[in-house]
This record gives structure tokens, sequence and C-alpha cells, in this order.
């Protein structure tokens, strides 16, 4: 695994085109190294996207957004949410008919008041002490995942190992039965695939599948809330849809718990699941970062964790547009124009980190915003993803101590897609007994 750079000119980076993520990683964060240097707030016209642009005849036309690639920058703008607001679209460079908003915008996509009503209620229910028997049963679920895999000796790390855990752990929180798991993960793939044509067969009506996708996530909520509402248990559904009976103010809506639903399986699963599989990458890319974490786990996992989050930094981008005309970096911009937040790129701003492109397991500080920069929308599961990933490698590191990735990873093909995703990574290890 070598890496090949073929450096493009200034002027031909588009980041919208989906060849341009396709290129090799250590390419497109030339690329960016590029756009800090010289075009740190580039312009471009938005990308088009096959269920993106669904309904686009009724909306506006596209008019182009801003590349924020410094870590200044980002981190401005996501500290100033008067100026700079979530709430005419965060997780999609187009502007979405209000339809496909309403279902997949959920609180990510809005601001205050609404933003902090809704996130006060729900954040109450993700602190470390809520989730304590959940951030315990990690340890239990990740054994069954390595269970089910340690036999073989070789197995696609995405499929087998990074997808199931993260979306186990939601389905459970949820109180959805395990037996629900391909129904929910096909959906989220589609969601989050940017048109990857795995997920949207060309020649297919991509409005209809990307709906339908969400359609789907939003009729298997609906059906656990109404059982809920009746029988309430243990599980997070059931507290969603009973806050509230004490006092009026807590109450969530039924549409407000379907898209929160549909929020978390798709923010709460992809995500970690990136971080896990780029960081199986990495480590099998830079052995001497794999010893050194493997001979102390203990000591070097925590920032082994967050290095694996700046490195991969799993989601690409979020939006904001501006509320007012406002100034940035001593630029002028007009309300209306959109801020495309390039968490990649911020990443591995020489201005912040050292030695940005070395994978470093035992860097420290490490201030990335690879969770989001501070501000209200900060990852509501920074928490639980930290936990997800340090369990699932302190386990495969003791149980499958020599696996590694035997091909480059097959990565999301599409324009600027939400997330940095792998959708495969071959890994081989010595198979091994299951436990018991
Ligand atoms: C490595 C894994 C993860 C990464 C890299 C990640 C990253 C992010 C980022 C960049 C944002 C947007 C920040 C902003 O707009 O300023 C975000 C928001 C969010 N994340 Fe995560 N996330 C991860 C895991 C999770 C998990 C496990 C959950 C829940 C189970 C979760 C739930 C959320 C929610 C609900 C929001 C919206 C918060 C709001 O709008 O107030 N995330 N995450």
């Amino acid at each position: 695994m070598t890496d090949t750079i073929a450096p493009v000119s200034l002027d031909d980076i588009n980041l919208s085109n989906p060849y341009f993520w396709a290129r090799p990683l250590p390419e497109r964060d030339d690329a960016f190294r590029r756009l800090r240097e010289h075009r740190p707030l580039a312009f471009f016209d938005e990308p088009e996207v096959p269920g993106d642009a669904v309904g686009a005849e009724d909306m506006p036309p596209p008019r182009g957004y801003y590349a924020v690639t410094r870590y200044a920058d980002l981190a401005e703008i996501s500290k100033r949410p008067k100026d700079f607001c979530s709430g005419q679209g965060s997780v999609s460079v187009r502007d979405m008919p209000a339809d496909i908003a309403e279902l997949f915008g959920s609180m990510i996509a809005m601001d205050d008041p609404r933003h902090a009503r809704l996130r006060g209620i729900v954040a109450r229910r993700f602190t470390p002490r809520a989730l304590e028997r959940l951030l315990d049963s990690v340890d239990e679920t990740t054994n069954e995942i390595i269970d089910a895999a340690a036999a073989k000796g070789e197995a696609d790390f995405v499929t087998d190992f990074a997808a199931p855990l993260p979306l186990l752990i939601i389905l459970d929180m949820m109180g959805i039965p395990r037996s629900l798991y391909p129904e929910v993960l096909h959906n989220s793939n589609v969601i989050l695939s940017a048109g990857d044509p795995e997920y949207f067969p060309p020649g297919e009506d991509p409005r209809e599948i990307l709906i339908g996708a969400g359609l789907s996530l939003l009729g298997m909520m609906n059906e656990l809330a109404e059982e809920r509402r009746v029988n309430p248990k243990d599980d997070l559904t059931s507290q969603l849809i009973h806050a509230g009976d004490e006092g009026e103010d807590d109450r969530l809506t039924a549409q407000e718990i379907s898209s929160f639903f549909i929020l978390l399986v798709v923010a709460g699963n992809e995500t970690t699941r990136t971080a896990l599989t780029h960081g199986m990458h990495q480590l099998t890319r830079n052995p001497d970062q794999r010893e050194i974490l493997k001979k102390d786990l203990d000591g070097v996992l925590p920032t082994a964790v967050e290095e694996i989050v700046r490195y991969a930094s799993p989601v690409t981008y979020m939006r904001r547009t501006a509320t007012r005309d406002v100034e940035l970096a001593g630029e002028q911009f007009v309300k209306g124009d959109k801020f495309v937040l390039f968490y990649g790129s911020a990443n591995r701003d020489d201005e912040v980190f050292d030695d940005p492109d070395q994978f470093d397991v035992r860097r420290d500080p490490n201030p990335h915003v690879g969770f989001g920069a501070p501000g209200p929308h900060f990852c509501l599961g920074a928490h639980l993803a930290r936990r997800e990933m340090s369990v699932m490698l302190r386990r495969l590191f003791e149980r499958l101590p020599d696996i590694e990735a035997t091909d480059e990873p097959q990565r999301l093909f599409g324009a600027l897609p939400l997330v940095n995703g792998i959708k495969h990574l071959p890994v081989r290890f010595t198979p091994q007994p299951v436990r018991r």
C-alpha cells in the first residue's frame, strides 16, 4: 500500500465533482492543503446528487457555496449560530424540499429556540450516567460480533465488525428488535450513500429510493412508538414518548420523535463505522503505531481514538447559511450565502496540528473538530462513539491480535458525500475459537 500523489492545479479542484471524492486519499488531502493555503473560502457550484436534488424543480436555483477549509474559520462559524444558521439546511448543500427536510432534518438542521428545546430534552438521556447500562453492554455486543467472525480467518471489516456495533447499540438503545438490523442497515446506507450506484441502481428513480428508505424507517418507528405509548419499557423510545407526562413543555410530537430516530440511526451508525474502518486501515499502514497501541492499550487507547477521529474525519461536512450580511476572515458575505464546513481539512490544518499528515496514536493535545467544533450542534453521541471505538479496538487486539487489512478500502462514490464512507475493507487474521 503506497501513497501516490498526482497534484492537480488549483483551478482544477472541484469539490462538487464525484471524481474528486474518488481520488486517492493523499491526493484529496493535498488538494485541501492547497485550498487552505491559497483559497481558504473557495467558491463552488453545487453538486448534483441523485436524491439530493429531488423536488428541485420547486426550489430556488442553486446558488453555490463557499468551501470552509481552515480550522479557524470553521471554528468561528460554528460558534456564531445566529450569523451562520443550520435551519436552512445542514446535511445537504442543496436546499431540500420541505417534505424531505422534515423527514431527514431533525434537530441537526434547526436553530434556536426549536433546537435548544429539542436538544435539552434528548441531551438529558445522553449523559454518561444516563447511558451507563448501555455503555456497559457495548463490551458484550462487541464480543458477540467478534465471536461471529473469529473462526473465519478473513472477513470484510465493514460488514463483519465496524457496521454491526454502532447499529446494534442504537437498536438496543431505542428498543428496536435486533431482527430488524438488515432493514435498518440498508435504509441507512441508502440515505448516506450520496448516490453511490451500489445503493442507487442506475435507471431507478432516486427520489423513490431515498424517500422509500426514509419512510421505511419512519414506519418502523411509528409502529414502535404506538407500542411503547401503551406499554412503556426501559428504552429511549419509551422515555421520549413519555417525556412531558409531568409537564407539557417537554412533550415531543410524533414527528419530532420519528425524525430524531432517523437522525440517530444515520448519525450514530455510519460515522462510528467509518471511524473504526479508517482506524483499521491506518493501523495496518502504520505498523509502528499499531505496536505502540498494542503494547499499552490502557495508556494509548484514549489518544488513539481521538487520532482516528481526526484522521478519518468521518463527517465530511456540515452546512451553514448566513442569516444576514456578515464578515468572515476579512471578507464580506451576503445574507443567504452558503458555507460548507470541511472537517477533514480543518483537521489537517498545520496552523493547529504539528505534522498533520502523520497518523500519531499518542497525539496530545488533539483539538480536532471531527465531532464538530464547539457550538450548539456539537455531536450528541461523542461519548458513546468513543466508548464503542475503544472497546472494539481493545477486544480486536486481544482476541484477533494479528488482524490487518489486506487491500485498499472500497470507498463510497458520490458527489460531496456527507460521510467519508468506506463500504468494504478486506481483513485477515489467524482464526480463533469463539469464547466459552
Ligand atoms: C465517530 C463517530 C461520530 C462522529 C465523527 C460524529 C460527528 C458529528 C458531527 C460533525 C456533528 C455535527 C456538528 C455540528 O453541526 O456542529 C454531529 C452531530 C450529531 N451527532 Fe454525531 N458523530 C459521531 C457519532 C455519533 C453517535 C454514536 C451518535 C448517537 C448515537 C451521534 C449523534 C449525533 C446527533 C444527535 C447530532 C446532532 C446534534 C445537534 O444538532 O444538536 N453521533 N456528529
